[in-house]
């Protein structure tokens, strides 16, 4: 579904993405993970085009991205939820919630997109009306998903969703996770909490320095003390 071949970036002179290759394959979950400033974020803004410079090709279903906008790449079905969440300020959780639906590739009616999230996200929809920005740092990430969920992408990436979270909610979500996999939304999933990510992951890649240095099933990674004492330990 997404393969990325000999991908390099650069913001300005600063050589940060050195020749990735890895491959995302329908219905996968699979975790990038690697240590503070590996290139992990880097990678996932390359893939939308909002990076700076980069060479190499990313195919999104025989699409090459690279020439394209960044629209046009989520007009294909790329969803991403950014490390920095970019819930709109003076917006209520419906207003958040209708600004994916501008970005949804099929129109949908609002009113079936509010009862799919009540029943993903029970504590939004108790909250439609509030303004997003008075919602709990977990309340936030939440709608940050729920937003990109509701324009139905083909592939979602998601950066860090488990920071500043705390735990009970982050495996609430990382379930929600698995259930959208079981769905047939495929995630390329971003994240530090390494154990937490592999358990629900197909398959993982270990960045480093701008190049990916290992990849393996998870089951194997989380079986591999030294590979994550190596590489995983933040
Ligand atoms: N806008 C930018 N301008 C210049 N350098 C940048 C910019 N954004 C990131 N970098 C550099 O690129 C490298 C990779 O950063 P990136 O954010 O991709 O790492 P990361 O793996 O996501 O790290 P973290 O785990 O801390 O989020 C770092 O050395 C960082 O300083
Ligand atoms: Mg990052």
């Amino acid at each position: 579904m997404l393969k990325i071949e000999n991908l390099q970036a650069w913001y300005g002179p600063s050589h940060i993405l050195q020749g990735i290759e890895m491959q995302v394959n329908k219905g996968e979950i699979v975790c990038l993970i690697g240590r503070n400033g590996a290139g992990k974020t880097t990678t996932l803004r390359t893939v939308m085009g909002l990076a700076g410079r980069a060479s190499g090709r990313v195919l999104f279903e025989d699409n090459d991205l690279l020439p394209l906008p960044t629209h046009r790449r989520n007009g294909l079905g790329l969803g991403y939820v950014p490390e920095e969440r970019r819930i709109v300020q003076g917006l209520t959780v419906r207003d958040n919630l209708r600004l994916g639906l501008l970005a949804a590739t099929h129109k949908r009616r609002e009113s079936d997109v509010i009862s799919e999230i009540a029943e993903i996200f029970p504590r939004l929809a108790e909250r439609l009306d509030q303004d997003a920005i008075t919602m709990s740092g977990g309340e936030q990430q939440m709608l940050a998903i729920a937003r990109a969920m509701v324009s139905q992408p083909k592939l979602i990436m998601l950066d860090e969703p488990s920071e500043g979270i705390m735990p009970v909610l982050v495996d609430e979500m990382f379930a929600l996770f698995a259930k959208l996999r079981d769905q047939g939304t495929t995630i390329l999933l971003v994240e530090q909490n390494v154990e937490l990510a592999l358990g629900i992951a197909d398959r993982a890649y270990i960045m480093d320095q701008g190049l990916i240095v290992h990849s393996s099933s998870a089951s194997a990674l989380l079986a591999d003390e030294e590979i994550k004492e190596r590489y995983c330990s933040v």
